[in-house]
Protein backbone atom coordinates (compact mmCIF):
# COMPACT_ATOMS: atom_id res chain seq x y z
CA UNK A 1 0.00 0.00 0.00
CA UNK A 2 1.55 3.24 -0.76
CA UNK A 3 1.80 5.40 2.03
CA UNK A 4 2.47 9.50 2.71
CA UNK A 5 3.41 10.72 5.89
CA UNK A 6 3.84 14.17 4.65
CA UNK A 7 4.34 16.34 7.92
CA UNK A 8 4.00 19.73 6.12
CA UNK A 9 0.16 18.93 5.36
CA UNK A 10 -1.44 21.28 7.69
CA UNK A 11 -4.45 19.14 8.93
CA UNK A 12 -5.95 21.15 11.02
CA UNK A 13 -6.56 23.99 7.66
CA UNK A 14 -10.57 24.64 6.88
CA UNK A 15 -12.15 26.16 4.59
CA UNK A 16 -13.88 28.25 7.25
CA UNK A 17 -10.69 29.97 7.48
CA UNK A 18 -10.71 30.96 3.26
CA UNK A 19 -14.44 32.48 3.23
CA UNK A 20 -13.33 35.68 4.96
CA UNK A 21 -15.98 38.22 5.12
CA UNK A 22 -16.44 40.33 2.53
CA UNK A 23 -15.93 37.05 -0.01
CA UNK A 24 -18.74 35.17 -1.64
CA UNK A 25 -18.51 31.96 0.09
CA UNK A 26 -17.33 28.59 -2.04
CA UNK A 27 -14.92 27.34 0.51
CA UNK A 28 -17.11 26.11 2.96
CA UNK A 29 -19.48 23.12 2.39
CA UNK A 30 -22.51 24.61 4.80
CA UNK A 31 -25.58 25.06 2.85
CA UNK A 32 -25.54 28.70 2.21
CA UNK A 33 -27.72 30.71 4.30
CA UNK A 34 -29.37 30.64 8.05
CA UNK A 35 -31.24 27.69 9.18
CA UNK A 36 -34.78 27.32 8.16
CA UNK A 37 -37.86 29.52 9.95
CA UNK A 38 -39.44 25.81 11.53
CA UNK A 39 -35.89 24.98 12.54
CA UNK A 40 -34.42 28.35 13.48
CA UNK A 41 -37.91 28.73 15.74
CA UNK A 42 -37.69 25.39 17.84
CA UNK A 43 -34.15 27.08 18.40
CA UNK A 44 -35.31 30.11 19.83
CA UNK A 45 -37.93 28.13 21.95
CA UNK A 46 -35.84 25.99 23.41
CA UNK A 47 -33.87 29.16 24.72
CA UNK A 48 -36.39 29.48 27.64
CA UNK A 49 -35.32 25.86 28.99
CA UNK A 50 -31.49 26.60 28.93
CA UNK A 51 -31.35 26.45 33.15
CA UNK A 52 -31.55 23.01 33.28
CA UNK A 53 -29.27 20.56 32.27
CA UNK A 54 -29.76 19.20 28.59
CA UNK A 55 -31.54 15.53 28.43
CA UNK A 56 -30.02 14.01 25.54
CA UNK A 57 -33.10 10.87 25.45
CA UNK A 58 -35.57 12.41 23.21
CA UNK A 59 -32.89 13.54 20.26
CA UNK A 60 -31.40 10.20 21.16
CA UNK A 61 -34.88 8.51 20.67
CA UNK A 62 -35.50 10.49 17.57
CA UNK A 63 -32.33 9.82 15.86
CA UNK A 64 -32.93 6.14 16.76
CA UNK A 65 -36.07 5.88 14.91
CA UNK A 66 -35.03 7.49 12.19
CA UNK A 67 -32.03 4.97 10.88
CA UNK A 68 -33.96 1.96 12.47
CA UNK A 69 -31.77 1.44 15.06
CA UNK A 70 -32.34 1.46 19.28
CA UNK A 71 -31.59 4.62 21.40
CA UNK A 72 -28.70 2.37 22.66
CA UNK A 73 -26.71 2.56 19.40
CA UNK A 74 -26.91 6.53 18.85
CA UNK A 75 -24.81 8.81 20.53
CA UNK A 76 -25.21 12.89 20.41
CA UNK A 77 -22.12 14.90 19.78
CA UNK A 78 -21.13 18.29 19.49
CA UNK A 79 -20.74 17.99 15.86
CA UNK A 80 -19.39 15.28 13.76
CA UNK A 81 -15.72 16.61 14.65
CA UNK A 82 -16.58 15.69 18.03
CA UNK A 83 -17.55 12.04 17.07
CA UNK A 84 -13.83 11.57 15.90
CA UNK A 85 -11.60 13.12 19.10
CA UNK A 86 -13.69 10.72 21.09
CA UNK A 87 -13.11 7.63 18.49
CA UNK A 88 -9.49 8.54 18.55
CA UNK A 89 -9.55 8.85 22.27
CA UNK A 90 -11.42 5.25 23.02
CA UNK A 91 -9.87 3.42 20.33
CA UNK A 92 -6.12 1.58 20.48
CA UNK A 93 -5.90 0.67 17.04
CA UNK A 94 -2.29 -1.32 16.31
CA UNK A 95 -2.80 -0.56 12.67
CA UNK A 96 -5.29 2.76 11.73
CA UNK A 97 -5.81 3.39 7.68
CA UNK A 98 -7.53 6.56 6.85
CA UNK A 99 -8.14 6.68 3.23
CA UNK A 100 -7.49 10.08 1.58
CA UNK A 101 -7.92 12.53 -0.25
CA UNK A 102 -10.49 12.90 2.91
CA UNK A 103 -11.72 15.48 5.45
CA UNK A 104 -8.48 16.11 7.87
CA UNK A 105 -10.03 15.67 11.21
CA UNK A 106 -10.56 12.26 11.77
CA UNK A 107 -6.14 11.76 10.99
CA UNK A 108 -5.49 14.76 12.87
CA UNK A 109 -7.50 13.47 16.35
CA UNK A 110 -6.06 9.85 15.90
CA UNK A 111 -2.50 11.88 15.81
CA UNK A 112 -3.24 13.79 18.69
CA UNK A 113 -4.37 11.02 20.87
CA UNK A 114 -0.92 9.57 19.95
CA UNK A 115 -1.92 7.14 17.61
CA UNK A 116 0.50 6.00 14.18
CA UNK A 117 -1.78 6.47 10.90
CA UNK A 118 -1.15 5.07 7.62
CA UNK A 119 -2.83 7.03 4.53
CA UNK A 120 -4.14 5.34 1.83
CA UNK A 121 -3.97 7.78 -0.91
CA UNK A 122 -6.65 7.34 -3.70
CA UNK A 123 -5.78 8.80 -7.18
CA UNK A 124 -7.61 9.18 -10.75
CA UNK A 125 -11.21 8.93 -10.34
CA UNK A 126 -10.92 8.37 -6.49
CA UNK A 127 -12.97 5.61 -6.21
CA UNK A 128 -11.89 3.08 -3.31
CA UNK A 129 -10.50 -0.31 -4.59
CA UNK A 130 -10.93 -2.57 -1.41
CA UNK A 131 -8.42 -4.84 -2.10
CA UNK A 132 -5.97 -2.18 -1.18
CA UNK A 133 -6.92 -1.35 2.65
CA UNK A 134 -4.36 -3.85 4.49
CA UNK A 135 -5.76 -6.78 5.96
CA UNK A 136 -4.10 -6.06 9.10
CA UNK A 137 -5.98 -2.45 9.27
CA UNK A 138 -7.90 -2.63 12.59
CA UNK A 139 -8.80 0.78 12.11
CA UNK A 140 -9.99 1.90 8.63
CA UNK A 141 -11.49 5.47 8.30
CA UNK A 142 -13.60 7.03 4.88
CA UNK A 143 -15.84 9.28 3.93
CA UNK A 144 -19.17 8.94 2.09
CA UNK A 145 -19.56 10.94 -0.08
CA UNK A 146 -15.50 11.71 0.61
CA UNK A 147 -15.35 15.40 1.22
CA UNK A 148 -12.96 17.21 -0.74
CA UNK A 149 -13.34 14.68 -3.66
CA UNK A 150 -17.45 14.46 -3.85
CA UNK A 151 -17.28 10.70 -4.74
CA UNK A 152 -19.95 8.29 -3.73
CA UNK A 153 -18.71 4.62 -2.49
CA UNK A 154 -21.32 1.82 -3.63
CA UNK A 155 -22.05 0.77 -0.20
CA UNK A 156 -21.57 -2.28 -1.00
CA UNK A 157 -17.83 -1.62 -1.19
CA UNK A 158 -17.51 -0.25 2.33
CA UNK A 159 -20.03 -2.98 3.71
CA UNK A 160 -16.89 -5.32 2.38
CA UNK A 161 -14.26 -3.86 4.56
CA UNK A 162 -16.03 -4.78 7.92
CA UNK A 163 -14.93 -7.44 9.62
CA UNK A 164 -14.76 -8.87 13.16
CA UNK A 165 -11.56 -7.34 15.03
CA UNK A 166 -11.78 -4.01 12.82
CA UNK A 167 -13.63 -1.20 13.32
CA UNK A 168 -15.10 0.45 10.28
CA UNK A 169 -15.59 4.37 10.23
CA UNK A 170 -17.65 5.84 7.71
CA UNK A 171 -18.13 9.38 7.65
CA UNK A 172 -21.34 10.25 6.57
CA UNK A 173 -21.35 13.96 7.30
CA UNK A 174 -22.74 14.81 3.24
CA UNK A 175 -25.03 11.45 3.27
CA UNK A 176 -28.13 13.55 3.30
CA UNK A 177 -26.58 15.73 0.16
CA UNK A 178 -27.34 12.76 -1.87
CA UNK A 179 -31.46 12.10 -2.63
CA UNK A 180 -32.29 8.93 -0.99
CA UNK A 181 -28.78 8.20 0.68
CA UNK A 182 -28.64 4.86 -1.76
CA UNK A 183 -25.12 4.35 -0.33
CA UNK A 184 -25.44 5.01 3.40
CA UNK A 185 -24.47 2.03 5.59
CA UNK A 186 -26.51 4.08 8.82
CA UNK A 187 -29.35 1.85 9.35
CA UNK A 188 -26.70 -1.42 8.81
CA UNK A 189 -26.60 -2.72 12.44
CA UNK A 190 -25.44 -6.22 11.98
CA UNK A 191 -21.68 -5.12 10.22
CA UNK A 192 -18.55 -5.84 12.49
CA UNK A 193 -17.15 -2.82 14.18
CA UNK A 194 -19.02 -0.43 12.16
CA UNK A 195 -19.04 3.40 13.58
CA UNK A 196 -21.60 5.90 11.03
CA UNK A 197 -20.38 9.01 12.06
CA UNK A 198 -23.24 11.91 10.96
CA UNK A 199 -23.45 15.72 11.08
CA UNK A 200 -26.65 18.13 11.25
CA UNK A 201 -24.07 20.90 10.49
CA UNK A 202 -24.75 21.20 6.69
CA UNK A 203 -27.79 20.59 5.11
CA UNK A 204 -29.23 22.60 7.94
CA UNK A 205 -26.88 25.25 8.46
CA UNK A 206 -25.90 24.95 11.98
CA UNK A 207 -22.42 25.06 11.86
CA UNK A 208 -22.50 27.44 14.59
CA UNK A 209 -24.60 25.16 16.82
CA UNK A 210 -22.35 22.21 16.72
CA UNK A 211 -24.70 19.15 16.40
CA UNK A 212 -23.77 15.49 15.06
CA UNK A 213 -23.70 11.72 16.18
CA UNK A 214 -22.63 8.12 15.70
CA UNK A 215 -24.45 5.08 15.41
CA UNK A 216 -22.52 1.58 16.27
CA UNK A 217 -22.98 -1.70 18.43
CA UNK A 218 -24.27 -0.72 21.87
CA UNK A 219 -21.04 -1.48 23.65
CA UNK A 220 -18.92 0.47 21.53
CA UNK A 221 -20.98 3.12 21.98
CA UNK A 222 -20.76 2.86 25.93
CA UNK A 223 -17.17 3.08 25.11
CA UNK A 224 -17.40 6.42 23.18
CA UNK A 225 -20.21 8.23 25.39
CA UNK A 226 -18.00 7.21 28.48
CA UNK A 227 -15.15 9.59 27.31
CA UNK A 228 -17.33 12.05 26.46
CA UNK A 229 -17.83 15.15 28.85
CA UNK A 230 -20.99 15.40 30.37
CA UNK A 231 -23.59 17.60 28.94
CA UNK A 232 -21.36 17.79 25.89
CA UNK A 233 -24.13 18.47 23.41
CA UNK A 234 -26.04 21.58 24.48
CA UNK A 235 -30.37 21.73 24.83
CA UNK A 236 -30.38 23.67 21.66
CA UNK A 237 -28.24 21.32 19.81
CA UNK A 238 -30.55 18.44 21.09
CA UNK A 239 -33.52 20.20 19.74
CA UNK A 240 -32.17 20.58 16.61
CA UNK A 241 -31.51 16.65 16.44
CA UNK A 242 -34.83 15.63 17.41
CA UNK A 243 -36.63 18.08 14.91
CA UNK A 244 -33.84 17.41 12.08
CA UNK A 245 -34.97 13.88 12.39
CA UNK A 246 -38.69 14.08 12.00
CA UNK A 247 -40.02 12.51 8.72
CA UNK A 248 -40.98 16.12 7.35
CA UNK A 249 -37.42 17.28 8.01
CA UNK A 250 -35.82 13.93 6.08
CA UNK A 251 -38.27 14.80 3.37
CA UNK A 252 -37.15 18.78 3.39
CA UNK A 253 -33.70 17.21 3.47
CA UNK A 254 -34.02 15.33 0.56
CA UNK A 255 -35.45 18.05 -1.02
CA UNK A 256 -32.67 19.87 -0.72
CA UNK A 257 -30.93 17.40 -2.35
CA UNK A 258 -32.61 16.70 -5.37
CA UNK A 259 -32.27 20.91 -5.99
CA UNK A 260 -28.84 20.35 -4.84
CA UNK A 261 -28.03 17.80 -7.85
CA UNK A 262 -29.78 19.77 -10.24
CA UNK A 263 -27.51 23.08 -9.15
CA UNK A 264 -24.40 20.47 -9.03
CA UNK A 265 -25.26 19.75 -13.24
CA UNK A 266 -25.10 23.41 -14.27
CA UNK A 267 -21.68 23.94 -12.06
CA UNK A 268 -20.43 21.59 -14.05
CA UNK A 269 -22.14 22.36 -17.71
CA UNK A 270 -20.45 25.63 -17.00
CA UNK A 271 -17.35 24.67 -15.64
CA UNK A 272 -17.05 22.35 -18.88
CA UNK A 273 -16.92 25.73 -20.99
CA UNK A 274 -13.25 26.51 -19.84
CA UNK A 275 -10.87 23.83 -20.71
CA UNK A 276 -8.63 24.61 -18.87
CA UNK A 277 -10.45 23.08 -15.87
CA UNK A 278 -11.11 19.48 -15.12
CA UNK A 279 -13.18 18.18 -12.85
CA UNK A 280 -12.25 15.07 -10.22
CA UNK A 281 -14.51 12.17 -10.76
CA UNK A 282 -17.95 12.08 -10.65
CA UNK A 283 -19.31 14.40 -7.79
CA UNK A 284 -22.20 13.34 -5.78
CA UNK A 285 -22.69 15.70 -2.83
CA UNK A 286 -22.24 19.45 -2.58
CA UNK A 287 -19.24 20.28 -3.82
CA UNK A 288 -16.56 19.47 -6.81
CA UNK A 289 -13.33 19.23 -6.92
CA UNK A 290 -11.22 20.36 -9.90
CA UNK A 291 -7.74 21.01 -11.24
CA UNK A 292 -6.30 23.49 -13.10
CA UNK A 293 -2.65 24.25 -13.74
CA UNK A 294 -1.59 27.34 -11.23
CA UNK A 295 -4.43 26.63 -8.84
CA UNK A 296 -2.98 28.55 -6.20
CA UNK A 297 -2.49 31.65 -8.45
CA UNK A 298 -6.05 31.25 -9.59
CA UNK A 299 -7.55 30.95 -6.19
CA UNK A 300 -5.56 34.15 -5.09
CA UNK A 301 -7.25 35.54 -8.53
CA UNK A 302 -10.39 34.36 -7.56
CA UNK A 303 -10.52 36.53 -4.41
CA UNK A 304 -9.47 39.40 -5.70
CA UNK A 305 -12.71 39.05 -8.22
CA UNK A 306 -14.64 38.48 -4.61
CA UNK A 307 -14.79 34.59 -4.28
CA UNK A 308 -13.05 32.35 -1.86
CA UNK A 309 -12.67 28.63 -3.12
CA UNK A 310 -10.88 25.96 -1.32
CA UNK A 311 -7.88 25.35 -1.27
CA UNK A 312 -6.45 21.56 -2.20
CA UNK A 313 -2.99 21.36 -0.72
CA UNK A 314 -4.28 20.71 2.83
CA UNK A 315 -5.60 17.78 1.57
CA UNK A 316 -3.31 14.59 2.04
CA UNK A 317 -3.13 13.10 -1.72
CA UNK A 318 -3.96 16.72 -3.74
CA UNK A 319 -1.45 19.60 -4.62
CA UNK A 320 -1.85 23.12 -5.34
CA UNK A 321 -3.51 22.49 -8.58
CA UNK A 322 -6.64 21.52 -7.15
CA UNK A 323 -9.45 23.64 -5.73
CA UNK A 324 -12.80 22.28 -4.00
CA UNK A 325 -15.69 24.24 -5.23
CA UNK A 326 -19.13 24.38 -3.25
CA UNK A 327 -22.41 24.34 -4.79
CA UNK A 328 -24.22 26.93 -5.05
CA UNK A 329 -27.30 28.34 -7.06
CA UNK A 330 -27.59 29.39 -10.51
CA UNK A 331 -26.40 32.56 -10.53
CA UNK A 332 -23.91 33.19 -7.88
CA UNK A 333 -22.28 29.89 -10.31
CA UNK A 334 -22.65 32.28 -13.00
CA UNK A 335 -20.90 35.12 -11.19
CA UNK A 336 -18.10 33.02 -10.07
CA UNK A 337 -17.74 31.36 -13.33
CA UNK A 338 -17.19 34.92 -14.94
CA UNK A 339 -14.52 35.55 -12.56
CA UNK A 340 -12.91 32.30 -13.05
CA UNK A 341 -13.03 32.58 -17.00
CA UNK A 342 -11.08 36.32 -16.60
CA UNK A 343 -8.84 35.07 -13.68
CA UNK A 344 -7.93 32.08 -16.27
CA UNK A 345 -7.27 34.48 -19.06
CA UNK A 346 -5.33 36.97 -17.64
C1 LIG B 1 -16.40 15.17 5.74
C2 LIG B 1 -16.65 15.94 6.99
N1 LIG B 1 -16.93 15.27 8.10
C3 LIG B 1 -17.17 15.91 9.26
C4 LIG B 1 -17.12 17.29 9.33
C5 LIG B 1 -17.38 17.95 10.63
O1 LIG B 1 -18.71 18.28 10.73
P1 LIG B 1 -19.34 18.92 12.02
O2 LIG B 1 -19.61 20.36 11.72
O3 LIG B 1 -20.59 18.16 12.27
O4 LIG B 1 -18.36 18.75 13.13
C6 LIG B 1 -16.82 18.02 8.20
C7 LIG B 1 -16.75 19.49 8.26
O5 LIG B 1 -16.32 20.14 7.34
C8 LIG B 1 -16.58 17.33 7.00
O6 LIG B 1 -16.27 17.98 5.88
Amino acid sequence: MPTVDDAAIDLGHHGDTEATPGLIDLAVNVRAGAPPAWLANRLVASLTELAAYPKAEPARAAIAARHGRPPAEVLLTAGAAEAFVLLARVLRPRRAVVVHPQFTEPEAALRAAGHAVDRLILTGDFRLDPARVPEDADLVVVGNPTNPTSVLHPAATLAALARPGRVLVVDEAFADTVPGEPESLAGRRHLPGLVVVRSLTKTWGLAGLRIGYLLAAPALVDQFAAAQPLWAVSTPALVAAEACASPVAIETADGYARELAADREYLLARLAELPAVTVAGAPASSFVLVRLAGGDRVREGLRGHGYAVRRGDTFPGLGAEWLRIAVRDRATTDGFVAALREVLAA
